[in-house]
């Protein structure tokens, strides 16, 4: 076999891997599970599915975020974990309080957080509530395999966050950014990323859902996941088509999603006309009966007022009426007075 022959022959088989990879999540579900259904329409719902194929990729032992909030982001990795059976820890880094971007919140938050942690991911999550620098101190160096960066995003913000931390990743780590793309006022990822990306030869960077970056520290041995090779080392039109391919498959599931939530809402809308026709079919026996006892009562009237004694009674019955009438005329007049 020529040497032209078998660089064709690896890149068909690296192609068909990734194929295999990345048909894995064809009719699938979205790889997430939220402390609550409405945190899910959050910025980082775009970047979930990436977030499930990262970790496979990866095969982090630690993963540390800094930035959790309502928990998108951390327990799409923390269900990616559980989802590929790794032995990873997953530690959360937030003061849960808020910031000016996010907005400040209540205790309820962290409270939601913690017990769905504690719920569903008890050997994976760990909570560490505390200002990002304190958390430093107990963090080994080179020791991150994937670390989320996502607290406040001014640029001396996610700057100094970016600086601190990186001694901590190990050579060949991954640094995720979000809120690269954003440039609101206030914003500066996405000026960090333009001073970070030449540092790396293996980076890219999703557009959507706020905008992700994805940075390879450099100095590790070279990647020998398929995905990630095609995503970050095999140059910008590999990495476009799989981002667009990961795009896709992200819509998909969304829109199957949303068909899902549809369909349950068509259902309850079924069981609610159900019932109602149930009860209106329930009044209109009720009503039917009831008019079959007015019928009677009418009946009953009738022959009563027809029968003899009814119509002896009536001189007595003229009486009555005067009496009461006569003693309504004394109330009224004694009311007055
Ligand atoms: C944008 S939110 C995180 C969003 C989250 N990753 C998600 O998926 O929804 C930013 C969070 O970072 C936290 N935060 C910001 N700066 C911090 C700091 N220096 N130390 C600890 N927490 C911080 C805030 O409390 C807030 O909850």
């Amino acid at each position: 076999m020529t040497e032209v022959s078998m660089r064709a022959r690896d890149a068909m088989t690296e192609d068909i891997s990734l194929l295999a990879f990345l048909s894995h999540y064809l009719d699938r579900e979205l790889p997430a599970r939220p402390p609550r259904a409405d945190h899910m329409p959050w910025g980082w719902e775009g970047h979930i599915l990436f977030a499930d194929m990262l970790v496979r990729g990866v095969r982090p032992r630690l993963l540390v975020e800094l930035g959790t909030h309502t928990g998108v982001s951390f327990f799409a990795f923390c269900e990616a974990v559980r989802a590929a059976w790794l032995p990873t820890r997953c530690i959360a880094v937030d003061t849960w309080k808020g910031d000016e971007q996010a907005g400040f919140y209540g205790e309820e938050v962290y409270a939601d957080v913690a017990a769905h942690a504690e719920a569903h991911y008890p050997l994976i999550a760990t909570l560490m509530r505390m200002p990002f620098d304190e958390a430093l101190a107990s963090m080994d160096e080179a020791s991150i395999d994937i670390l989320h960066i996502d607290g406040l995003h001014t640029y001396d913000a996610v700057r100094h966050d970016f600086d601190a931390w990186l001694p901590k990743v190990r050579p060949g780590g991954i640094v995720l950014l979000h809120d690269v793309a954003e440039q609101r006022e206030g914003f500066g990822v996405w000026k960090l990323w333009l001073e970070i990306a030449p540092l790396s030869p293996e980076t890219c960077r999703f557009p959507h859902s706020h905008g992700l970056g994805v940075w390879r520290k450099p100095g590790g041995p070279a990647l020998d996941d398929v995905f990630l090779r095609a995503l970050l080392a095999s140059g910008p039109e590999a990495s476009a088509a799989v981002q667009a391919m990961i795009l896709h498959l992200h819509r998909q599931m969304r829109c199957r999603r949303q068909l899902a939530e549809r369909d349950e809402q068509a259902r309850d809308l079924d069981r609610r006309r159900h019932a109602a026709e149930t009860a209106c079919a329930d009044l209109h026996t009720r009503l039917a009966d009831l008019h079959a006892y007015l019928a009677d009562l009418e009946q009953r009237q009738a022959s009563l007022m027809a029968s003899r004694s009814w119509r002896m009674t009536r001189p007595l019955r003229a009486i009555a009426a005067w009496a009461r009438s006569v003693l309504a005329g004394h109330a009224g007049r004694a009311g007055r007075d």
